[in-house]
């Protein structure tokens, strides 16, 4: 349910045709987001046809092959191109993903790739993240404690309590989930949304973690918390297989507790 909305400043023009070589077999058609603030001017689409007989498998793959071999203004953020920094994320196909880790083939037709829906974009498939950023930073993402660390030494976690993380710690922040969910588009200025939720539930269920009443007061908020609705955009996107929704109402629950 992760389908494609524009992102922001989105009054879209045609824009450039770049063909694939002549004696290529295998051609794929990309429409690829373009906007740069400098000219000025209104986002375009530009249109590029790859050869996938001279083109690894992935989407990031064709975006660096388009930016070395037709474009280099092309602008989008990649790092570890395997599925751990977040860094690739964008929209295609309709989707929200890691262009790392996503199959040019398991796009049928034209490969249509935009920037995260729903955020401020700095150039062409670079959305703004400040705001979200910002959000993560709301939440105080480290192990809070009062207690002097036992006998000085680690602060142990048994092997139970350390399996509570599984689930939670693999979010890499890319916002595929956040960006794909109807909530957060409306009321981000307010509304937390699954990622940070995610990570803000991660804390709370952290065994070794002294601060959870002052966590959950944070939390407690008709916007930061209760403006998800359980529509489940958000597991439907996460390219790591978590479920920000049921993070969302194990924290809701962590509420109703302390309430007795
Ligand atoms: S379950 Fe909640 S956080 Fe997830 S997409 Fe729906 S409203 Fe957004
Ligand atoms: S929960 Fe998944 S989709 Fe959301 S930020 Fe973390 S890794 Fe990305
Ligand atoms: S380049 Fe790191 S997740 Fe795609």
């Amino acid at each position: 349910m992760a389908e494609f909305t524009l992102p922001k400043n989105s009054v879209i023009k045609k824009g450039k045709a770049h063909a694939a070589p002549a004696d290529a077999k295998r051609v794929k058609k990309f429409k690829i987001y373009r906007y740069d603030p400098d000219t000025g001017e209104n986002p375009r689409y530009d249109n590029f046809e790859v050869d996938l007989d001279d083109c690894g498998p992935m989407v990031l793959d064709a975006l660096i092959k388009i930016k070395s071999d037709v474009d280099p203004s092309l602008t989008f953020r990649r790092s570890c191109r395997e599925g751990i920094c977040g860094s690739c994320s964008m929209n295609m196909g309709g989707k929200n993903g890691l262009a790392c880790t996503t199959a040019i083939e398991d796009i049928s037709g034209e490969v249509q790739v935009t920037p995260l829906p729903h955020m401020a974009v700095v150039k062409d498939l670079v959305p703004d993240f400040t705001h979200f950023y910002a959000q993560y930073s709301s939440i105080q993402p480290w192990l809070k404690t009062e207690t002097p660390t036992p006998s000085g030494k680690e602060r142990l976690q048994s092997p139970e309590d350390r399996a509570k993380l599984d689930g939670l710690y693999e979010c890499i922040l890319c916002a595929c989930c956040s960006t794909s969910c109807p909530s957060y588009w409306w009321n981000s200025d307010k509304f937390l949304g699954p990622a940070i939720l995610l990570q803000a539930y991660r804390w709370l269920a952290d065994s070794r973690d002294e601060h959870t009443g002052e966590r959950l007061d944070e939390l407690e908020d008709p916007f930061r918390l209760y403006r998800c609705h359980t529509i489940m955009n958000c597991a439907n996107a996460c390219p790591k297989g978590l479920n920000p929704a049921k993070a969302i109402a194990e924290t809701k629950k962590m509420m109703v507790e302390r309430q007795g």
